[in-house]
């Protein structure tokens, strides 16, 4: 039985992949702050036998990740995804934007976006690089965004964009660095979808996304490792 491991399970893209890799008979470690208050995810491991558990982890707190890696230890992860992210401290919704404009960047938010979608996913594939060696498909994701393209910006979300285009850098980096241990890592860019970040006006229902999203992740291998790719299959612009 193939596994994976996503963080964010609790709600938005993160419940979504739990939500179809569960239905498609995967074990799922399925990672959020709190599982006692994450009654969907907590509903859809009760379905499934003992093949979907839930693991707490804050991802601004280096022991908890620590922590999950040790409680994973002798498991094997054939896909790894850094599915977990924030837009900043104010999200879209609560004036996030002007928090991040050129001229009334409110720099801590900027940390914190930092701290959550660069440094984190990095830190998670050091804890768990592993349990992913071990594994059979040997993948590993990180969900970015468009929003981080410099080869294309969409103007503003400096702070949210900036920590997309790093965590892209780390991404083709490991790319690089882990080819010789046989090691996919790539990428991923789920679309403008209807979540708490992605707002009510998103063009996209997670389902959607993520249906793309796992073909791309099952077409995945060390030929297309280093690559950025969106939910309908194709590149995206650096
Ligand atoms: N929705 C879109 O249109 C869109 C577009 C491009 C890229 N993305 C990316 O897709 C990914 C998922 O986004 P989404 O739309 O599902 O967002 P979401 O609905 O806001 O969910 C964000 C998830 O990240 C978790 N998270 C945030 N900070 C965390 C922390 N410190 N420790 C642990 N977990 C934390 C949240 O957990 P809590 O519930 O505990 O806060 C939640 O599970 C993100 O990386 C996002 O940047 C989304």
């Amino acid at each position: 039985m193939p596994s994976i491991l996503v963080t964010g399970a609790n709600r938005g893209l993160g419940l979504e992949f739990t939500r179809q890799y569960a239905d498609d008979g995967w074990r799922v470690y399925a990672c959020c702050r709190d599982p006692g208050a994450a009654p969907a995810l907590r509903e859809i491991a009760g379905h499934c036998h003992g093949r979907v558990s839930l693991h707490a982890v804050s991802l601004d707190d280096p022991e908890s990740i620590r922590a999950l890696a040790r409680d994973l230890e002798g498991h094997p992860i054939d896909v790894l995804v850094n599915n977990a992210g924030t837009y900043g401290l104010k999200g879209f919704a609560e004036g996030g934007m002007q928090a991040q404009a050129f001229g009334s960047m409110e720099y801590d938010g900027w940390e914190h976006a930092f701290a959550i979608n660069t440094m984190a996913p990095l830190r998670v594939i050091e804890a768990l690089i592993g349990n992913v060696a071990a594994s059979q498909q040997k993948k590993i994701f990180t969900v970015s965004s468009s929003m981080g393209s410099i080869a294309a910006p969409p103007g503003g979300h400096l702070a949210y964009g900036s920590t997309k285009a790093a965590v892209n850098f780390v991404m083709t980096t490991l790319a690089l660095e882990l080819s010789d241990q046989g090691i996919t890592v790539m990428s991923l860019h789920p679309g403008w979808v209807e979540t708490d970040m992605g707002g009510s006006m998103a063009p996209l229902k997670p389902s959607d996304s993520i249906a793309g999203l796992r073909k791309v992740i099952a077409g995945a291998s060390p030929a297309t490792s280093g690559q950025f790719i969106g939910w309908d299959g194709n590149p995206v612009p650096w």
